[in-house]
């Protein structure tokens, strides 16, 4: 058939094309789908995120709102072209400097400043934050960013990788990170087989609604498409991270519980998706009158979400421990305060997106994911397959934050293949993502706190509801996870803390760093700030002398030793006692514009909340002597594959660099359980050390040496050497095991917790972080209108395994949770892009400065501890105590946007 769309011609990277197309398509469409150039990434379609950012004649330009007849005559650059004769330097100092984390922005960010280097090749760091101002970054902080585009011109030669035993401890470049410079890095929306068909959802626009189909067989006719439904689906319509509280249909039946619930899919080939209208899907909405906040769903007759669950709570959690009431009573000064905090959007750079084929009689999914296992099991039992024929590969995840540890697309697009046999591909746009995924739990918190005279802690109770939303996914982890760790890492001898997740209409509340820790430490460290002062103390003194120690015991009654929170707040006191002598410098010159400077902490439990937590880590020699790392963890920017390897080498005895890494896939990895809750570096870091140990221990025996022989690779071996001589294993004469190596090791580790008894009693962490941060902020007490100026971050580490990756956890941390304090909130229907939800871009990050913290831990391994989570929950309360010194502003609901600060320092009677 003669193709009557206009021709088009463009040069791409230095190559003349044309193209047949409608005037209007988008460039990044006709990049990615026409030309294969799929470097270049889709975030948002709207010109919001950056993260299609290509040169047209060499300005930045989005590609996602640039229609393709605009690009006639004209050149476009891609990041495809940017290492066509081998790396840029800039790419180079990507690598180096660890700025990029999850990968997705990263072409967008090098395109970006790639024309800034050509007009300007020695840009100061407010220059290169004016030239990146459009492509927004969700894991890094900017940090790094900015450092590597000021660093190209005097970028330094590379660091040698370390040697056998030096691996931990060592800035060493992140191991996966030259495809994610390169743009070669495959995420969801990366990778589809040929002649895959598309996949979208008809979802409900009513937070609660019962539904009827119409003539769905004659549309789909019509259409040249597929329809698939619930009664579709051979296997158990309910899926749930957590089995017990497993209640969430893949396609609602006959009705919906929250705005984004899917409950039917459309699937053909392209020709006939394209440009179909889904708004004629042959549907009728009875939309019923939501419950959409904890109060209504717990009045008398409120409607029932789910039978089982009486008055609508999902579950409550509880940990107590002494009189509360009548130590308060006896306390010297008693803080009382009440918290709301917003739904939070993880705003993930790449929308969720992967495809599906059949292997055989074994369904393949690719997919972003952050836990492959879940998404296996749940994707069999909603398909009624057993688990082995489900495989899935995990894409790169182009971040996570919580939210990609829930299924998603995985069992839709796996009922598609499963019915039809085609491949097929779905790819979530900027709002359906936002509709439709989970969010951070809005909290609605209070607490007493009482002292003795001289500032010590005595008692404190603590009572928060947590929207849980329409089905229970991590609820019951955040009901938990809060009550252990309300107290902040405080001594705090009578306790009690309530934590009820109520279920609503509303988004779905899930898995967003820190589980419901950074909400109630907002509560607890602002009224730390009201005690010090009700006690005469300077505020690091007075959480100095409530500190939890070594051999102290926590509110759950468990004994814990490698408690760094003192050398954190010991770090931070010089910087603490400058900020506040050049605040008051500045307020006596300064009368709209006030600085404050703020203080807050964390405590974080690694891992699964007394339950079990596993990771198994397998290492393998082929008889060609390459060393295979089975590492299951998926690395969603955090530097897992990094770290691990790092663990593992050091532990075997060999360079890290003589390591094959095997990331994840359910078919060819053991499970190193879900990238949540800071648990890789601790729980599958010692399964890797432990592997490699044991490997160690087998190569030993084998070559009759002892503990202190040092291991060479050699070309098909290795070379075992102590004082009396070399052996060279040969592996070639050596029988292939079940998994194809000539030597093997596997091991699990799974913490030591213990159950909590009914007050919460227990050891439900193996190992905990500690960290406290200081906060610099100027508040325009005539606008509200709040800039943080500098944060300090110290943060124990226990032992610190990849300086540079530690650093880009802390400043990505620091970004998210000044976000949270001052601009997000996801209001269903009203901010479901990215120009109403608004994230950090890199011109509101204020100078940051880590400090690194190691006071080992006995369990972690080598002394770890995990870092993810703990960095942001310091942040936002920090921020607040400082608005607070700034304007003498008490907040109390976020985000603090500027009309709640203008208002809170009306309530406050002006700046102090
Ligand atoms: Fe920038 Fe992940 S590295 S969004």
């Amino acid at each position: 058939m003669k193709d009557d769309k206009p021709l088009i011609r463009i040069e791409v990277n230095g190559k003349s094309l044309s193209v047949s197309a409608d005037h209007g398509r988008r460039l990044s469409d006709i990049l990615r789908e026409d030309l294969g150039l799929v470097g270049t990434k889709v975030g948002c379609d709207a010109g919001d995120c950056g993260a299609c950012t290509v040169l047209l004649d060499g300005a930045p330009v989005c590609s996602c709102l640039t229609p393709v007849a605009q690009c006639d005559g004209r050149n476009i650059s891609t990041v495809e072209g940017l290492s066509a004769k081998g790396p840029t330097k800039l790419q180079d100092s990507f690598l180096r400097h660890g700025a990029a984390q999850c990968g997705i922005c990263t072409p967008g960010m090098l395109m970006a400043a790639t024309a800034l280097l050509a007009e300007n090749p020695e840009p100061t760091r407010a220059e290169v934050k004016d030239a990146l101002g459009g492509v927004l970054c969700r894991c890094t902080g900017y940090t790094k960013i900015i450092d590597a585009v000021c660093d190209v011109s005097n970028l330094r030669p590379p660091d040698p990788m370390p040697v056998a035993g030096a691996a931990v401890g060592a800035a060493i470049e992140r191991l996966d990170g030259a495809p994610k410079v390169a743009g070669t890095e495959i995420f969801g929306a990366d990778y589809w087989p040929q002649d895959a068909w598309i996949v979208r959802a008809i979802r409900s626009s009513h937070s609660a609604a019962k539904f009827t189909f119409g003539d769905i067989a004659g549309w789909a006719d019509a259409a040249g498409v597929q329809v698939f439904t619930s009664v579709d689906l051979p296997g158990r319509n309910c899926f749930g991270v957590i089995p017990p509280f497993a209640d969430q249909p893949a396609l609602a039946e006959n009705q919906t519980k929250f705005r984004g619930e899917a409950v039917a899919i459309v699937a053909g080939p392209r020709a006939a998706m394209d440009g179909l209208d889904l708004e004629g899907f042959p549907i009728e909405w009875d939309a019923l009158v939501p419950v959409l906040t904890p109060t209504q769903a717990q009045i008398a007759n409120a409607r029932q979400l789910h039978a089982e669950r009486p008055d609508n709570v999902l579950i409550t959690g509880r940990v107590a421990q002494g009189d509360v009431s009548q130590t308060l009573d006896q306390a010297a000064h008693v803080a009382q305060a009440s918290f709301e905090t917003a739904y939070v959007e993880h705003a993930y750079i790449e929308p969720e997106a992967g495809c599906a084929w059949m292997d055989g009689d074994v369904l393949v999914i690719q997919a972003c994911t952050q836990a492959p296992i879940m998404d296996r099991d749940d994707t069999a039992l909603v398909l009624g397959l057993p688990q082995d024929k489900v495989r899935i590969i995990p894409a790169a995840a182009g971040g996570g934050f919580g939210s990609k540890l829930d299924v998603s697309l995985q069992p839709l697009i796996g009922l598609v293949t499963l019915k039809t046999g085609h491949p097929c591909r779905m790819v979530y746009g900027r709002r359906e993502s936002m509709v439709c995924t989970t969010k951070r739990h809005p909290a609605d918190m209070t607490a007493r706190i009482g002292i003795d005279s001289d500032g010590r802690i005595l008692a404190m109770e603590f009572d928060g509801v947590f929207n849980t939303g329409a089905y229970a996914s991590w609820g019951p982890t955040v009901a938990n996870r809060v009550p252990v760790h309300a107290s902040g890492p405080y001594k705090t001898p009578a306790y009690r803390a309530e934590a009820v997740a109520v279920h609503t209409n509303g988004p779905v509340s899930g898995a967003f760093r820190g589980f419901g820790v950074p909400q109630a430490a907002i509560l607890q460290e602002t009224l730390y700030d009201d005690l010090a002062g009700m006690a005469g103390l300077d505020r690091l003194e007075f959480r100095l002398m409530n500190a939890l120690v070594d051999g102290d015991e926590t509110v759950c009654g468990q004994e814990i030793y490698g408690v760094g929170i003192r050398e954190c707040l010991e770090a931070l006191k010089l910087d603490w006692a400058d900020a506040l002598i050049s605040v008051a410098d500045f307020n006596s010159k300064s009368s709209d514009l006030k600085r404050g400077v703020g203080l807050a902490s964390c405590w974080y439990g690694c891992g699964n909340t007394a339950l079990p937590n596993p990771s198994t880590v397998r290492i393998g020699i082929t008889v060609e002597g390459e060393i295979c790392l089975h590492q299951g963890a998926t690395d969603i920017g955090q530097g897992s594959n990094t770290v691990i390897s790092q663990f593992c080498a050091d532990a075997l005895g060999l360079p890290v660099g003589d390591l094959t890494l095997i990331g994840p896939d359910t078919a060819i990895t053991p499970d190193c359980g879900k990238t949540s809750a800071s648990r890789q570096t601790f729980v599958t870091g010692k399964a890797a050390m432990l592997a490699g140990q044991a490997l160690r221990q087998k190569i030993l025996v084998l070559t009759n040496k002892g503990s202190g022989a040092k291991f060479g690779k050699i070309e098909g071996g290795l070379t075992v050497t102590d004082s009396a001589g070399t052996v060279t294993l040969n592996l070639s004469g050596m029988p292939q095991g079940e998994h194809g190596y000539v030597l093997m090791a596997e091991e699990t580790y799974d913490p030591p917790t213990q159950p909590l008894d009914e007050n919460g009693q227990g050891v439900p962490y193996a190992v905990y972080g500690y960290g406290a941060q200081v906060a610099e902020v100027e508040a325009d007490i005539q606008t509200g209108k709040v800039r943080v100026v500098r944060i300090i971050a110290a943060h124990d580490l226990g032992r610190v395994i990849n300086p540079q990756l530690a650093e880009g956890q802390i400043e990505g941390g620091i970004a998210q949770g000044l976000g949270m304090a001052l601009m997000e909130e996801y209001i269903p229907g009203r901010t479901e892009n990215l120009h109403d939800y608004l994230i950090p871009t890199i011109g509101d990050m204020p100078e940051i400065r880590s400090i690194l913290i190691e006071k080992p831990d006995p369990e972690g391994p080598m002394g770890a501890k995990g870092l993810g989570e703990h960095v942001l929950i310091p942040t936002a309360p920090a921020i607040l105590n400082a608005i607070r010194h700034a304007t003498g502003a008490r907040i109390d609901r976020l985000p603090a946007l500027p009309h709640r600060v203008l208002a809170a320092i009306r309530k406050a009677g002006g700046a102090i």
